[in-house]
């Protein structure tokens, strides 16, 4: 059945049959949801085009939410979406969890935030140290991007330099330091080996002397950076899964390698785990056996509540010690505010090894359920643990640049297509499955995923 499939899509003509049917899936889209339509509209008389977070962004307007139970939404038209994205992967065990709804209503009853401390963040400090095989001291924040932008502060105190390293492609946040070359144009990205620093956004400082962009994946080119750079280089940050490539997991040997690097320069590596961290009970470091000295963290410890946390070794983390001369600073009205550390315990706490490994084990059952649709087809299925995505590419993906072989728009309109059908992933067609998500919903998800592949 599926050769045959195979044999009548090879190459474009397969990307090329659902391209064609763009209007009709869009018009489909437009008639399910003629609120999210008119609110979209409504929208755009005061958030500039409508929108107040780019990464929800999809054409022709995204969903509006009514309410979210376990893995069901409701959108403002009254229909019921299957979530396969969890709000970018924040929320593992579904939305309004009962553990979680009940510490957060307790917690709101007796206040929601101070100015001064609560016990509940030594708790999470605590769970965080115990579990992150790094992680010695934890400081809160509000988002990952916040969490970001506080390691390279901590990393370029602690070494008194300047210099960061980033990868083509990743994705770290809403920071200006990192908002390099995050999807640069074909045009613009210049040599593989020493990628020209791309802004992925009009109004960055002049910044090119701050962040140096390397190809992911590639240990030489790293080697050879940090050489020329000896005596400049604060830090490296890296996703150990690079969410936006792919999922894509970087070599072994590109791990240990950095890590290697790092301590020959005295530089701080840093795991960017904002969202690599729900790869394991250990977070992304256990997964690939590699430590940083830093690890920026976000989404789950925050149990659906806004969340960032910066982790390390105590001699780094120990230049934001409020008694220390000439520290690193760091500030925020809500940060640990009570209700989100109570949420994130609760989530912790849900989140055992044994959860884990039964996530993780559904997880690569889904991939190898998709991959069987997808043989023989110009489909490449990526991610780790309880993550997936579908890249309509027929090429391996290990970094920046092989990720530009997939039909970007090809995906969108699956996506769209999968949501008419009653399932959300992302516009790229990243998915992740929660301790909510029924096997009922895993099975309906990959029929429609079939009828999409084969229409
Ligand atoms: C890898 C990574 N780092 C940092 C961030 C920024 O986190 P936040 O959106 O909470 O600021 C994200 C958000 O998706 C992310 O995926």
């Amino acid at each position: 059945m599926v050769s045959n499939l195979a044999t009548r899509h090879e190459g474009d003509d397969f990307y090329a049959s659902l391209k064609a049917r763009a209007d009709e899936i869009e018009g489909r889209y437009r008639e399910l949801s003629p609120i999210s339509a008119r609110l979209s509209e409504e929208a755009k008389a005061f958030e500039p085009g409508g929108y107040t977070r780019d990464a929800v962004r999809r054409k022709p307007y995204t969903l509006y939410i009514e309410k979210g139970e376990g893995s069901v939404l409701t959108d403002s038209d009254g229909r019921r979406i299957v979530d396969m994205w969890f709000n970018s992967t924040a929320l593992p065990l579904g939305h309004g969890d009962p553990r979680v709804v009940a510490v957060v209503n307790a917690q709101v009853a007796k206040g929601t935030a101070f100015f001064a401390r609560t016990e509940s963040e030594i708790e999470l400090a605590r769970i965080i140290c115990d579990r992150l095989p790094s992680a010695e001291r934890v400081r809160f924040a509000n988002s990952g991007s916040e969490a970001v932008m506080l390691a390279l502060r901590i990393a370029r105190g602690f070494t008194e330099r300047d210099l960061v390293i980033k990868f083509e492609g990743c994705y770290h946040g809403s920071y200006d330091d990192v908002l390099w070359s995050v999807g640069p144009p074909k045009e613009k990205f210049g040599p593989a080996e020493s990628p020209t620093p791309v802004a992925a956004t009009a109004g960055l400082p002049a910044g090119l002397g701050r962040t140096l962009v390397l190809p992911f994946n590639d240990l030489s080119a790293l080697e050879r950076a940090m050489a020329s750079h000896r005596d400049e280089l604060a830090g490296v940050i890296m996703e150990p899964m690079a969410n936006r490539m792919g999922l894509i997991v970087p070599s072994q040997e590109f791990l240990e390698g950095a890590r290697r690097l790092c301590d020959d320069h005295g530089a701080v590596l840093i795991f960017d785990e904002v969202i690599a961290f729900r790869l394991g009970f250990h977070g992304a470091q256990g997964f690939v056996g590699v430590d940083p000295d830093l690890t920026a963290m976000g989404k789950v410890i925050g149990g659906g509540f806004p969340v960032g946390a910066i982790a390390g070794r105590e001699e780094v983390m120990s230049v934001t010690d409020p008694d220390r001369v000439g520290r690193v600073a760091h500030f925020g009205t809500f940060n640990a505010n009570p209700v989100t550390m109570a949420a994130g315990k609760a989530t912790m706490e849900a989140l055992t090894p044994d959860v884990f490994e039964h996530l993780n084990a559904r997880g690569a059952g889904v991939r190898r359920r998709l991959e069987e649709l997808c043989d023989g087809l110009p489909l490449r299925i990526t991610g780790a643990g309880s993550l997936f995505k579908v890249n309509a590419t027929s090429h391996e993906i290990t970094d920046y640049r092989s990720s530009l072989t997939r039909d970007a728009a090809w995906e969108r309109i699956a996506s769209l297509a999968l949501l008419n059908e009653g399932f959300m992933l992302t516009s790229g067609l990243h998915g992740t499955i929660g301790t909510s998500t029924t096997d009922g919903q895993l099975d309906a998800f990959l029929s429609a995923f079939e009828a999409v592949i084969r229409s």
